[in-house]
């Protein structure tokens, strides 16, 4: 591949640089738009932080409790920096290290945000020298690794901020979509789903009268954003294909889902592959309610569980603390 840094570019290495982020949480799918919608959250979120080193390559380390692989190519953030790299010098070095905040396997993108983080950050070290649409390139390489697949729709929004739209992935087409104040309650079960599980069950071949219906809603969702139309939104918020499949693997989820509408909530569904469940609401009261109802019906499981009540993140991955010196190109 072209090396575009090489060539082009009119910075240098700087070895004192330190470029910190947060990468946030991502709701995939957005119940009806499998793998083409997906929005971001302002809780919970990654902490990551990178800077050059001497040597050419990527050394991981890992703040966390996770004890996720070092190795780059084993490693969703790694595997989204080397598709980086193949763009850069090779004598360009990074040292990544990660404090994972969103768990692994509980459906609110958290190898996404490790990726998405990875490849903003180090971009920012780069002055920024590739396009947001390059960093959901490179950052679905971590995906594939994930879940054998790439799918944009937790790099896009986390990426991006707010809700996104992937018309396509081959060839990219993004749209960012606007979005009336909304509130986001999350119940994430102490259970792991893996996302390639939770693929391997769909079918691969739907019924048309069932496709209409989603792309009805897929529609409808669309417009109800655009228009800040709650009622649009909330009766867009249904999948009937994915959901009636994947639901089975989460203990609790039809009486979150009947309990929250009852409560007030717009709707909601799965969060990504799951097992997490988000509900949205127009108001912070109703959210808090939902949330409320969600851990009743989880202690009354006896399943752990974690609960967000939370907002759209409007701008993705953000930048904290960054130390760079501005250079001037030569
Ligand atoms: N669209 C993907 C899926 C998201 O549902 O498999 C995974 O987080």
């Amino acid at each position: 591949m072209e090396n575009k840094l090489a060539i082009n570019s009119p910075y240098q290495m700087d070895f004192s640089a330190l470029v910190k982020v947060e990468a946030p949480a991502t709701v995939a799918n957005m119940v009806c738009g499998f793998d083409v919608l997906g929005f971001a959250v302002n809780e919970p979120f990654d902490k990551m932080q990178i800077r050059f080193k001497e040597t050419p390559g990527i050394t991981i380390i890992n703040d966390d409790e996770y004890n996720l692989p070092t190795d780059p190519e084993k490693n969703v953030a790694g595997a989204a920096l080397l598709a980086m790299m193949e763009e850069l010098p090779s004598n360009i070095g990074f040292e990544l290290t990660i404090q994972k905040q969103i768990k692994p396997g509980s459906g609110v993108g958290s190898s996404a945000a490790s990726s998405a983080g990875a490849v903003a950050a180090a971009n920012r070290l780069l002055h920024n020298y590739f396009s947001k649409e390059d960093l959901v390139r490179f950052a679905m390489n971590g995906e594939k690794l994930a879940s054998g697949v790439k799918h944009a729709d937790n790099i896009a929004p986390c990426i991006y901020g707010g809700v996104t739209l992937i018309r396509s992935i081959f060839p990219l087409d993004i749209v960012a979509l606007t979005a009336p104040p909304l509130f986001v309650t999350i119940v994430h079960p102490q259970i792991e789903v893996k996302t390639s599980d939770a693929r391997s069950i769909l079918q691969q071949k739907v019924l048309l009268k069932d496709a209409i219906r989603q792309w009805g809603n897929i529609a409808g969702l669309v417009a109800g954003l655009l228009q800040a139309d709650y009622a649009l939104i909330g009766r867009s918020l249904e999948d009937v294909l994915i959901e009636p499949v994947r639901s089975i693997l989460i203990p609790g989820f039809d009486q979150v889902k009947q309990q929250s509408k009852e409560a007030g909530a717009l709707g909601g569904g799965i969060s990504g592959s799951g097992p997490s469940i988000f509900m949205l609401s127009e108001t912070h009261a109703t959210a808090k309610k939902v949330e409320e109802l969600m851990q009743q019906i989880y202690d009354g499981l006896g399943l752990d569980h974690h609960t967000y009540v939370t907002t759209i993140n409007h701008s993705g991955v953000r930048f904290v603390d960054s130390l760079i010196t501005e250079q001037t190109p030569s």
